[in-house]
């Protein structure tokens, strides 16, 4: 009911969204994984969905329901989010990366359940770098307009700008973590080009919403 108010400011968009954390396998029934809850990243293509875009999320394991009207593709691991985003990627408008991608893979996952050994030794994980999804799409020649997301523990308002312009992006969303993680609240800090401003705290559906607004603004210029 509150959608039918929305201004319909990506009316005609195609959007893509990646939410939630990666789990990377350490064998069959084990892994690693993060604290992200996708909450930011589902309420973003909520509010995508409201203003009138067509939405795809490529989502890692998260308890979250789909939101109405957006088409969601799950996946587990970083490779397996970036072999998703880039069979999508071409002819979408806009590319939000608010996923919390594992860096890294474990190289040596065992194919069977790791057993413990009478000497009391521990496994040895060997980690490998994953793709880096939100740098490939931005680095595509007919590339979507694209925002980043970043978590700092500390910083943000340098560490924030600084990461915008390393992954030659437009638009980077910073928020403060590990404390926002799992939350239904939030406050964010958005790095452009003329600096950075704030979305002052609030629930996530009214930030996502607000950063809606912010992007469509972007967009349209
Ligand atoms: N990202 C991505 N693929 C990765 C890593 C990150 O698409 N393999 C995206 C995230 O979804 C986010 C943005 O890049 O939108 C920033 O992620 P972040 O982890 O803050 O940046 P990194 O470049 O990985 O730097 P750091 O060393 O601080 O983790
Ligand atoms: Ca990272």
């Amino acid at each position: 009911i509150i959608a039918a108010f929305q201004p319909k400011l990506l009316a005609g968009r195609r959007v893509l969204l990646t939410a939630g954390p990666t789990f990377e396998p350490i064998d069959p029934v084990r892994g690693i994984t993060n604290l992200s809850s996708g909450k930011m990243g589902y309420a973003l293509a909520r509010a995508a969905r409201e203003a009138g875009a067509d939405v795809m999320l490529v989502s890692g394991p998260t308890a979250l329901e789909i939101p109405h009207g957006v088409q969601r593709i799950d996946v587990q691991t970083a490779q397996q989010m970036h072999d998703a985003v880039m069979a999508n990627v071409v002819g979408q408008d806009l590319f939000v990366a608010v996923a919390a991608v594992a860096d890294w893979r474990v190289a040596n996952a065992s194919t069977q359940k790791l057993k413990k050994n009478a000497d009391g030794g521990a496994p040895q994980l060997q980690f490998t770098q994953n793709p880096d999804i939100l740098a490939e799409v931005a680095a595509l020649p007919r590339r979507p307009y694209c925002v980043g997301f970043a978590a700092e523990s500390e910083n943000l308002a340098q560490y924030g700008a600084a990461k915008r312009v390393k992954k030659n992006i437009p638009l980077l969303v910073g928020n403060l973590g590990p404390q926002t993680f799992g939350r239904d609240d939030n406050a964010l800090m958005l790095f452009d080009e003329q600096g950075h401003t704030s979305l002052p705290h609030a629930d996530k559906l009214t930030l996502a919403r607000q950063l809606v607004r912010e992007i469509a603004r972007r967009m349209a210029a």
